[in-house]
């Protein structure tokens, strides 16, 4: 049974011992643990130095955009989910301390972890008994060593507090299920006191109750789902997600190649990522060309896992390649937007998606802000349409020559192309004799191959995506896309 939309009470099952938790930043992270660890049965502080935000959830209202996290925060009674400012309170309210603050990137490329050592201090200065302290940020390597070292030099006693790794794996635009249905849930540390605690918290997804809760949010395949523990030692479980997320982008990076390839010899890259992908030991999850990857954590992630690994003397060199082919992408497909219609000043384009990819409000190193960003350098007009990102995309480029709409459809009104950026299942679906009758020029450019090359013919489009050959519109002179006449650069 999934929960409906409207408030659900969360009775707590008697398998549940509920652990008193406090989660230091309100982000996409901590704000998503926060609600799930009171959803499966605990207390929860959460806590963020930004009190707009605190006061903002306070009133139950979400600051960011993830399914799910607002039925899930109306569903908690106040005891069982508060907000607040006070981190020193929450300390000594709480037996375990969960850091999940930003770790951005440096101008070295190395993660900045003034933010994590910051409230490492504020930790030491309020602890009055044993804690259990986690690092949920993603950190490099040495990180929980360090963490430990500035308690101690902040007036912490030996015994008094125990330094876990506990990575997050969630996406954003799925974080609640992720969170609730983890692959693997993995504890790095040295004490079996602070994992037996650890253990207790992730109880009812390790042993999947939870999942058998009739309040319990669920996933599509309705399965019973039980996460897999390891417990490593907490360097493991640092480099653990620093790998995992290399891996990921290069499975991304990987795909972009090929489809490059594709496009000179006139294959199709979905036949080819779907004959890869079936391949089991492969697998087709992150086989998918477009854009690159985004986000506020591939492209950090992977400059601070590289630079790690050059301080260590392990230089992790496919990394910097991996980095190359996702940067080239994007002006790939530009050069592809110039070849079509040849000059940039003056047109007028409309553009679907703006944040980095479909599901989520949230454009840090979004390719398709990216995109824009140069179509505008280059004298377009754009109209741009994104369902949940238009509000961060305003503060984020402020010009003249970007108007947002109201929908999808209004974006395209008289523009001489179509761009598709992001990967919102809405895209996907499109009236396209609708499409066709807005646009000025039935021209699409699909960053995220959304549709059939074959059916956009059909339908009378020039239609350029990624990996596969450009078909055009009967009307246009056949010479522009195929394979033995590679895309021209303006
Ligand atoms: N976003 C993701 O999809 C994702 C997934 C897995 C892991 N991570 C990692 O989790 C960490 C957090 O990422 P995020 O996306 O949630 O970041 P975010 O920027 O959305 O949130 C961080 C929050 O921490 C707060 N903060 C900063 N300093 C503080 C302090 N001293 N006291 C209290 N609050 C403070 C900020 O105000 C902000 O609300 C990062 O290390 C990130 O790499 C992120």
């Amino acid at each position: 049974m999934s929960k409906s939309k409207e408030v659900v009470s969360s009775a707590i099952p008697a398998s549940v011992e509920p652990v008193r938790i406090a989660v230091i930043g309100c982000g996409y992270v901590g704000l998503v643990a926060a609600v799930c660890f009171a959803e499966i049965g605990h207390s929860v502080i959460c806590i963020d130095s930004d009190a707009e935000k605190i006061e903002c959830l306070q009133q139950g209202r979400i600051p960011i955009h993830e399914p799910w996290l607002e039925e899930l925060l109306r569903s908690q009674n106040p005891t069982s989910l508060r907000f607040s400012t006070s981190l020193a309170d929450a300390v000594r309210a709480s037996q375990v301390v969960f850091i999940a603050v930003g770790t951005p990137p440096l101008e070295s490329g190395d993660a900045d972890l003034s933010y994590v050592e910051a409230v490492a201090v504020e930790i030491a200065r309020s602890i009055d008994s044993y804690k259990v302290v986690v690092e949920k940020s993603t950190v490099p390597v040495y990180t929980s060593d360090w963490i430990a070292r500035v308690l101690r030099r902040n007036g912490v006693r030996p015994g008094e507090a125990d330094i876990v790794s506990n990575p997050e794996f969630l996406r954003e635009g799925t974080a609640v299920t992720d969170f609730l249905y983890p692959d693997r849930i993995i504890i790095g540390t040295c004490s079996d006191r602070a994992f037996r605690i650890m253990e207790r918290i992730y109880r009812p997804l390790i042993d999947g109750s939870y999942s058998r809760r009739p309040s319990a949010v669920t996933l599509f395949s309705n399965e019973t789902r039980q996460a897999t523990l390891l417990r490593t030692s907490a360097k493991s479980a640092e480099l653990i997600k620093h790998a995992s997320n290399a891996f990921l982008a290069m499975k991304i990076s990987f795909i972009n190649s090929v489809a490059n390839l594709c496009e000179q010899v006139n294959a199709n890259v979905e036949e080819v990522a779907r004959g890869i992908g079936l391949d089991r030991r492969i697998g087709s999850q992150f086989l998918r060309p477009g854009l690159g990857y985004g986000g506020s954590c591939f492209p950090k992630d992977i400059k601070a896992f590289y630079s790690i690994g050059e301080q260590m003397g392990a230089e992790l060199t496919l990394l910097r390649e991996v980095e190359r082919i996702n940067e080239r992408q994007r002006d790939h497909f530009l050069r592809k937007v110039r070849s079509t219609l040849w000059n940039l000043r003056g047109k007028h384009l409309a553009v679907l998606g703006l944040a980095f990819k479909g599901g989520t409000d949230d454009i840090r190193e979004s390719p398709a802000l990216s995109l824009v960003k140069s179509l505008i350098g280059e004298g377009a007009t754009i109209t741009a349409f994104d369902p949940a990102a238009m509000a961060n995309a305003r503060r984020a480029i402020v010009s003249p020559r970007l108007e947002l709409a109201e929908s999808a459809l209004q974006a395209m009104d008289g523009a001489d192309a179509l761009l598709i950026l992001t990967d919102w299942p809405e895209f996907a679906s499109l009236d396209l004799s609708e499409v066709k009758a807005r646009l000025a020029q039935p021209i699409v450019f699909d960053g995220r191959n959304l549709y059939h090359p074959a059916v956009m013919a059909e339908r009378g489009f020039t239609y350029v995506s990624i990996g596969r050959a450009a078909v055009e519109a009967a009307t246009e002179p056949s010479e522009l896309h195929s394979a033995a006449t590679p895309y021209r650069v303006a």
